[in-house]
């Protein structure tokens, strides 16, 4: 017995070492276990099909841009969950020269949507509106966000870069064990809204595959028609009518008037790291940004990882965050957004001032409604560094599991459900219990507010780490940990994704934790400040993909143990 565990824990330590997706520990403990190493370049993804498709065309010359392109569709078609064409998302860039960029293709509201339409007459939220069927879809912008990214810094052609996604969706990938849980607990809705069973669906067992060949014609068409093919031609007009068709607001002029935008990402520093990230529309850029300069005076490392002191001080930064994240942020083309006091130290010092170790400060000064529904979520992010020693880190999203759920038969995809980002009616909370503020209210053509916070950090003036994360309103905490795991608590890239995770978003006053990960006694501890812990629904979601520069040159893959992630490179 001994000897077959022996036998078994090397081989899953080998495994670890090639494709670094193992690893279902149950501990905190930090190790030193390393994730993938390469040389010259990594792509870190959410499935290990992506990844690799990625990973071949840097290998082939291509650079992260090229790969970004290629790695995006791929997920698009073996990992519909959150890889997409009907949703949006935000990316962070780095050249390799230090240049730094930010590139915006989060969904937007139609021109016929407003500020009440998901309440009934007497105001209160309409049910499921915001996150079910064709009213939850906003104005995709992955296409216009992959090609505005290839035109600036792409060097291969996009037919080359299509091939093997094409590829993909025709022979089929893999149905993994995980992919079949996620597609068997969302079956009957999917079928619900769809009014049938789609291709993505609970028989077809593990380890068999799904071809996607409408997908593979629409992929097709967009190599031979351009960006254009989505938003005005044969594509749009199919989408156009299956929206109709089910009552959408969306019209040929929203899919016209639709453009990625290229912004200024926010940028700080947190001891010797220079952090870039995303920012607004995204919130995640400015609240790690606080929260980061909250906690830079407490000496973490001295505290330990996960030890109460430690949970405390991000505790009381998170929620202060959080609670100016619900104010004051929304969609920059729209609203006035106080940046530069938001990240000011005279600012965040005063926010700190009635912190104390002795008790929780209680978030109650504000009120908020029922959770509307306990769905969980799927975002995917994905990292690249390629061998010139360009980074980007993609966060990309339908929202909600498969979004919408509405599956547009003829094109192979799914519609986001990201209109549930907004806020319906301020004080009521969405599906992750974020609570509104009037910033982030509907009005046409407006982007909804997103934690999506994809993070490259430069150290002494040198790319150090690529990471990112799905996870709702758990974005932002993940990445906040996993950069202070290796940066404070000293753990390697693989190992500070794998530690336990725990989360504070202000409302509701709750410390949501990793379910057996955190002992005993550290929650009586911190229930005995008067802290609340939810170790139920809903659930921490987060699945971080990182790289890690290490002092060598050398790159190390972070894959999240929590799905099917996995690092490829060379
Ligand atoms: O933009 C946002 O913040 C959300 N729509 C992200 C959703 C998400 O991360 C779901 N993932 N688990």
């Amino acid at each position: 017995m001994i000897n077959m565990r022996k036998t078994l824990l090397i081989s899953l330590m080998t495994m670890c070492f090639f494709t670094c997706k193992d690893s279902q520990r149950k501990t905190t403990e930090p190790t030193t276990k390393r994730g993938l190493i390469t040389e010259n370049a990594m792509v870190v993804s959410a499935r290990e099909e992506a990844s690799k498709i990625g990973s071949d065309i840097l290998k082939h010359g291509g650079n992260a841009f090229d790969a970004m392109f290629a790695t995006h569709m791929a997920l698009a078609v073996c990992y519909p969950y959150a890889g997409n064409l009907g949703g949006g998302g935000f990316m962070v860039y780095r050249l390799k020269d230090g240049e730094i960029g930010a590139l915006d293709y989060r969904e937007k509201a139609p021109l016929a949507a407003n500020k009440g339409m998901y309440l009934d007459k007497d105001g209160n939220v309409i049910e499921n509106m915001s996150t079910v069927g064709a009213h939850a879809v906003g104005v995709p912008g992955t296409i216009a966000g992959i090609f505005a990214a290839h035109k600036k810094f792409g060097s291969i052609p996009i037919k080359d870069l299509m091939q093997p996604v094409i590829a993909l969706a025709e022979k089929g990938h893999i149905v993994t064990k995980k992919q079949h849980k996620k597609l068997t607990e969302y079956d009957s809705i999917i079928n619900a809204v769809n009014g049938k069973k789609i291709i993505y669906n609970k028989n077809v067992p593990v380890n068999d595959t799904i071809k996607n060949i409408q997908l593979a014609k629409t992929l097709k068409r967009i190599v031979e028609n351009g960006r254009d093919e989505f938003y005005t031609g044969k594509t749009s007009t199919i989408l156009l009518d299956y929206l109709k068709e089910r009552g959408s607001i969306i019209t040929s002029k929203d899919l016209k008037l639709y453009k990625a935008k290229w912004r200024e990402p926010v940028s700080f520093n947190y001891k010797d790291l220079q952090i870039i990230s995303m920012s607004p529309p995204s919130s995640g850029g400015l609240c790690l940004a606080q929260i980061m300069k909250m906690i830079e005076p407490f000496d973490l490392k001295q505290y330990g990882h996960n030890s109460l002191k430690s949970i405390q001080v991000l505790v009381e930064a998170e929620r202060r965050s959080y609670a100016d994240r619900s104010y004051f942020l929304g969609d920059p083309d729209f609203v006035e957004i106080p940046t530069k006091t938001l990240l000011s130290d005279v600012y965040l010092q005063e926010r700190m001032k009635d912190f104390s170790f002795k008790r929780a400060t209680p978030s109650n000064t504000i009120s908020y409604g029922e959770i509307l529904g306990s769905e969980k979520e799927e975002t995917t992010h994905f990292s690249i560094v390629d061998q010139f020693g360009n980074a980007v880190s993609i966060t990309t999203t339908l929202n909600g599991a498969y979004g919408s759920k509405l599956f547009v038969d003829e094109l192979g995809f799914f519609l986001n459900n990201e209109m549930d980002d907004f806020s319906s009616k301020p004080g009521v909370p969405n599906v992750y219990g974020l609570v509104g503020g009037e910033l982030n209210s509907i009005a046409p053509e407006k982007r909804m507010l997103s934690a999506m916070t994809p993070t490259i950090i430069e150290k002494e003036g040198e790319l150090y780490m690529v990471l990112g994360t799905p996870g709702g309103s758990t974005i932002i905490t993940s990445v906040l940990q996993t950069i202070l795991n290796v940066t404070e608590f000293d753990m390697t890239m693989q190992d500070a994704v794998n530690a336990a995770r725990f989360h504070h978003q202000w409302l509701p006053d709750e410390i949501r934790m990793e379910v057996n990960f955190f002992s005993q006694e550290l929650k009586q501890q911190l229930s005995n400040k008067g802290y609340f812990i939810n170790e139920d629904a809903p659930p921490i979601t987060s699945k971080v993909d990182a790289i890690l520069v290490l002092d060598d040159g050398r790159l190390e893959g972070g894959a999240d143990y929590r799905g099917d992630d996995t690092a490829v490179g060379f």
